[in-house]
């Protein structure tokens, strides 16, 4: 699903598809395609709306990671029951998998698609303990089964959310036709799994052991880059240039060059980046073709050919969009 206006994440999202915030240097989405091919899913739809030529140009055929993509239109937002609608005809009467495009999940779903297949319930659904879940799909589990499920409930029954990644068979095709809009005007997923349940059809649950993040606001992000850069391999294939002093696990690109600064990692530096007579901290993340100058940045993401110069204060806890000037 790539089909959302990432309201949550405005101004970004006024001209770039959350979905392809970079984490790590890596677009959130890439993450999902990743996860679902080491499942061993290779026909992939991807249900697409304004942002449809942005997602097209950085997926393409799917080639890349040996997948098919067919992009699927839907005209608007309307929902993500709405979105499997538009989906049917691509989906056909097979299972499948539904996954939020800003949705990361560490431990991939490879075990939950193998369960799913070996005892063939209706529905599969994820659930992660969060200390708040007022903003996400809530479940209520009674001696191992699901009982309720509530779509951002002010009063939610625990505090267990609905992660962004199901498997389904065909019942939720015609479960999705059903629903009724939400208060908040969408057509919810959420729903038409509790029409699944009432209609007493089989619906499983997994609580997530691995990190999850649903990425659709600023800090979620920036947790997940957190994350992820503590476990990246560190390599170095940058110029490392006059009195700079680099520690901690980094990822230097290609035809970056750091010259008189300090650079703390867990960080990656992007193709062709600049960093001169500057600071940058930890859980950074600094994409190609950046100019950081006579400045320090910390715990940030900066998208590509931004220029950070001359900043008298440090810059932190913040998301740069592309091509900006700081
Ligand atoms: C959607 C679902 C919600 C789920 C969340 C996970 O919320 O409706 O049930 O918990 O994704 O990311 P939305 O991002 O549409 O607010």
């Amino acid at each position: 699903m790539c089909a959302g206006k990432g309201t949550r994440l405005r101004p970004l999202t006024h001209t770039n598809a959350k979905q392809l915030v970079p984490v790590a240097n890596k677009p959130i989405l890439y993450y999902g395609l990743e996860a679902m091919r080491d499942a061993g899913i290779t026909d992939i739809g991807i249900v697409v709306g304004d942002t449809e030529n942005e997602i097209r140009d950085a997926v393409g055929t799917g080639d890349r990671w040996g997948i098919g993509v067919t992009y699927i239109k839907q005209d608007e937002p309307r929902g993500i029951a709405h979105a499997v609608h538009v989906s049917e005809k691509f989906i056909g009467g097979s299972p499948f998998v539904l996954y939020l495009g800003d949705n990361l999940l560490r431990d991939g779903i490879r075990g939950l698609v193998e369960e799913f297949n070996a005892r063939k319930p209706n529905a599969t659904i994820l659930l992660a303990e969060v200390e708040d879940p007022r903003h996400l799909g809530v479940a209520e589990v009674k001696n191992g089964r699901i009982v309720g499920l509530e779509e951002k409930p002010a009063k939610p029954k625990s505090n267990l959310a609905v992660v962004g990644v199901y498997i389904f068979d065909r019942n939720i095709l015609d479960a999705v036709k059903r629903v009724k809009p939400s208060k908040r005007g969408e057509l919810e997923i959420t729903d038409s799994i509790a029409l699944l349940l009432k209609k007493g059809l089989a619906v499983n649950y997994h609580v997530v052991t691995g990190w999850w993040k649903d990425t659709g606001k600023k800090d979620d992000i920036l947790d997940a880059n957190r994350i992820v850069l503590e476990n990246l391999e560190p390599s170095n294939r940058g110029e490392i240039r006059g009195n700079s002093e680099l520690s901690g696990r980094l990822v230097i690109e290609e035809g970056a060059v750091i010259d008189s600064s300090t650079v703390r990692g867990p960080a990656v530096i992007g193709r062709n980046t600049r960093v001169e007579h500057s600071y940058v901290g930890p859980f950074t993340s600094i994409e190609e073709n950046v100019i950081i100058s006579h400045s320090e940045v910390e715990n940030s993401i900066i998208m590509c050919g931004s220029r950070i110069e001359n900043l008298n204060v440090r810059l932190e806890e913040s998301l740069i969009g592309r091509d900006a000037v700081v």
